[in-house]
């Protein structure tokens, strides 16, 4: 039998004790570097480059309706999300999140986590070990809130924080974290749904403009509101995300830890600087490890037949990791986005293409501008790094610095 034919063994527990190195191997060892598979069951194709990232992003290759696995539904994404749909229903809601996140919007979120940042730091005491990926979170969820409209009380913070981060570490795992992740979820959704019931009913207050005003108001392809518990689903995708930029931050300590000469232009506020590292941080390090749709049609890449129906996975590690684009890509050297124009395909921890036609994140500019703060903020606050485990296994979907990165604040 062929290779293209071949009955292949489901490669499902392999893919969870490999991490991000199971496509970029997979694909190592397979002819033209296209990776043939079978996960959760279904035959896949695993592809990376410039022209496979073209390739994926084309709706007329790659579909996402029944590509994404019920257990990543029910803890990072929500059910029936934005994610998971195609074509005109898709445009329309992915119309809510780009009028939600416009660059005006974007400088006065990020301008709301500046402020929660600095209230935060400055309650630091010395003598206290402060962990930097929690305390992110904290930040970034005072500040999204605020500047969402979504009410949240003081005392609240820090379990919303725990919630949202959960819901981001459990989706690639059946274990423990899995769990805690579909229970914040349920928890989290519940909650919000009477949010949007109160927004609409008039009997809290809604900040106009707000996203969950938008989010509230929002009508789809038929002219019909959103039933609550999606409203809270894509509210939810609007918060969540904005607070797993803690994980870029906690990444952030450690670039600076391990290659400090980075630190100064950043503490002396050069935004050049900030830019690069911030863009060389969201490459360098593993988030997203690849994503994944269905081929809608018979195709052909690179000479090797897809079949109709399968899975086609875009190895994002690979691609962010790339030597044909990537000089030296396993070195953390920020300069190299120092002038470098970003193609649509190239640089895509966030997914590639155009975000408002296709899938691409939505969130980028926010993610790039709250890093860009957060980055010069942390690079100008006086803390000294006590001995922990800096390990980040490859082997852990979300990979984290183990520690959280712990500071001792001076
Ligand atoms: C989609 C990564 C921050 C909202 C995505 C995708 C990735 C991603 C890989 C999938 C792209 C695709 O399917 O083709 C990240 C990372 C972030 C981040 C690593 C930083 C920690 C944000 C922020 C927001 C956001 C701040 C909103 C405020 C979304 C939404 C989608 C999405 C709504 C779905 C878009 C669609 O399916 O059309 N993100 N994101 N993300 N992201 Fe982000």
């Amino acid at each position: 039998m062929s290779r293209r034919t071949a009955p292949l063994l489901d490669e499902t527990a392999i893919v969870a004790a490999q991490g991000y190195t199971w496509l970029p191997g997979l694909r190592r060892a397979a002819p033209n570097g296209v990776a043939r598979t079978r996960v959760l069951g279904q035959r896949a194709v695993g592809l990376c480059g410039e022209d496979a990232t073209r390739f994926f992003y084309d709706e007329d290759h790659v579909r996402r309706q029944t590509a994404i696995p019920g257990p990543v539904q029910s803890t990072l994404f929500g059910h029936d999300a934005v994610h998971t749909l195609d074509g005109d229903a898709h445009r329309r809601r992915k119309s809510l999140f780009l009028s939600v996140l416009t660059p005006h919007a974007v400088a006065d979120l990020t301008r709301s986590v500046a402020d929660a940042w600095d209230a935060e730091v400055a309650a630091w005491g010395s003598g206290r070990h402060e962990v930097l990926f929690d305390a992110a979170s904290r930040v970034l969820t005072r500040g999204v809130c605020r500047w969402a409209g979504v009410p949240l009380e003081d005392r609240e913070v820090a379990p919303l924080a725990r919630d949202l981060t959960s819901m981001v570490d459990g989706f690639a795992t059946l274990g423990p974290r899995h769990w805690r992740a579909r229970r914040a979820r349920g928890r989290r959704e519940a909650w919000l749904a009477g949010v949007v019931e109160e927004a609409r009913a008039g009997s809290v207050p809604v900040p106009p403009g707000s996203a969950l005003e938008q989010v509230a108001r929002h009508r789809d392809e038929h002219g019909e509101p959103l039933e609550p518990r999606l409203a809270a689903v894509e509210l939810l995708n609007v918060v969540r995300p904005t607070v797993a930029v803690c994980w870029f931050v906690s990444f952030a300590a450690h670039a600076l830890h391990r290659w400090p000469a980075h630190r100064q232009p950043l503490a002396s506020g050069d935004t050049g600087a900030a830019r690069a590292s911030t863009h060389e941080i969201r490459r360098f390090y593993p988030f997203a490890p690849f994503l994944g749709g269905r081929a809608v049609r018979d195709l052909m890449w690179r000479g090797e037949p897809i079949p109709k129906g399968a899975l086609v996975l875009l190895d994002v590690y690979g691609r962010n990791h790339d030597p044909a684009t990537w000089d030296d890509p396993y070195a953390f050297r920020p300069e190299r986005f120092a002038d470098r124009p970003i193609g649509a395909f190239d640089l895509i921890p966030q997914g590639g293409g155009d975000p408002a036609t296709g899938h691409r994140c939505p969130g980028e500019g926010a993610t790039v501008g709250l890093l860009e703060t957060l980055v010069m903020r942390l690079a100008a606050t006086d803390y000294r790094v006590p001995d922990q485990d800096l390990a980040i296994s490859l082997r852990r979907v979300p990979a984290k610095v183990r520690s959280g990165f712990v500071v001792d604040p001076v």
